[in-house]
């Protein structure tokens, strides 16, 4: 049971800062998904924990010592790629046990840990099989037996699914998940896919352009993204201006009342957002707080709900209706943001003051 502390890292190549000034505390035994789009730097700070490359700036520490004099195969993180360089000729069993086999552990030994962790990965009786010989989604979990079987400290998967079909990714997720609580292994998975992160992990970072913008359990990015950027990448670009007062935003449509609870931000200009699938649309039977008028732009039939997309004044929101829904364009229906559902988000771009054409951009930005 290792902990992991990144402590300040930069990495520069050439001009090009990809990581910058990360700091993270990584529990022992704990699952953290880096998330973050292509380039965004995960890779990069993967390959810093593993020391196949040094940081230009900060410290890695396990355990609270740093390891950046340690070598790579001494320091005990193990990496787990999306393409699993397997040795094309020899059979599952040698793959697996060929880090035994360097390590110089007994032949006894090596035969037992191998079996063992051939079950673990659910690949019992293919032993002899030739690695080319297995499907994409075998050889991954050959992948990952090998590099459990060396038993690491820290488990670093590099998108490792991506190129497996989709129900096959749910499958290795979860078996993934069972493992690595099982073995109480601290592990890092990288991945670019939301919903890949939020399913796997204990707690996400999300990464942009080399920066950490958010830590924090799954729901954080739902209930409270920090930012409109952070919002858009959960896939909610819902965002509304106004003037906050309080737990009262004022907006050209009406009075929002938030949660009072909610710390993001200060009084004077603000965005809050609303997920989709927490506006409500207003019948009878709804509370009538927090109601808005609204202009209903498409409606597209999704089966499992209707995608229903509305102009808020002139800002464009996206709503989960019922499957049921009927509405025509240019309708003005009514809407409910539930209190509890709305959060304020630091404006990090340009496009919500575009989009609703409201205060100039020097008033815009929340510290
Ligand atoms: N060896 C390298 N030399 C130069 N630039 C690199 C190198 N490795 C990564 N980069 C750059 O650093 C940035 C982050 O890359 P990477 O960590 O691989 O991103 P991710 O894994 O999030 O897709 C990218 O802009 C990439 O081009
Ligand atoms: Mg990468």
């Amino acid at each position: 049971m290792t902990a992991v502390s990144l402590r300040h890292i930069s990495r520069r190549f050439g001009e090009h800062l990809a990581v910058r000034d990360l700091n993270l505390d990584i529990d022992s035994g704990e699952l953290v998904a880096f998330l973050g789009p292509s380039g965004c730097g995960k890779t990069t700070t993967l390959r810093m924990i593993t020391g196949l490359i040094e940081p230009t700036s900060g410290d890695v520490l396990f355990d609270g010592e740093s390891v950046l004099s340690t070598p790579t195969e001494r320091r005990g993180a193990v990496m787990v790629f999306q393409k699993h360089l397997l040795f094309p000729t020899m059979n599952v069993a040698q793959n697996v046990g060929f880090g035994l086999k360097m390590a110089k552990v007994s032949k006894d030994e090596a035969a037992q840990r191998v079996e063992d962790i051939l079950d673990l990965v659910d690949l019992p009786g293919l032993e002899h099989r030739k690695a080319h010989e297995l499907s994409g989604g075998q050889q991954q979990r050959v992948a990952l037996a090998r590099a459990l079987v060396v038993r690491p400290k820290v488990l670093l998967l590099d998108e490792p699914l991506a190129n497996l079909d989709a129900n096959l990714r749910i499958t290795m997720r979860h078996l993934i998940r069972s493992i690595q609580k099982e073995l109480g292994i601290t592990a890092i998975f990288v991945t670019h896919d939301q919903e890949e992160a939020v399913m796997l992990a204990d707690r996400v970072a999300l990464m942009f352009d080399g920066v950490l913008q958010q830590v924090g359990a799954p729901d954080e990015f739902f209930r409270a993204p920090r930012t409109t950027g952070i919002a858009r990448f959960f896939r909610n670009g819902n965002f509304l201006r106004g003037r906050r007062q309080g737990s009262i935003v004022r907006t050209d449509v009406g009075d929002i009342e938030i949660a009072p609870g909610s710390t993001n931000g200060r009084d004077g200009p603000t965005v809050l957002t609303v997920r989709p699938e927490e506006v409500q649309l207003v019948t009878k039977d709804t509370p009538q707080d927090n109601v808005v008028p609204a202009v209903v732009t498409s409606l597209i039939y999704m089966g499992s709900h209707s995608q229903l997309t509305v102009t808020i004044g002139d800002t464009p929101w996206q709503i989960h209706a019922p499957a049921a829904f009927r509405a025509s364009n240019g309708d003005t229906i009514q809407i409910r943001l539930p209190r509890d559902h709305v959060s304020i988000v630091s404006d990090d771009d340009d496009t919500v003051a575009e989009q609703s054409g409201a205060a100039p951009p020097n008033q815009t930005t929340i510290a």
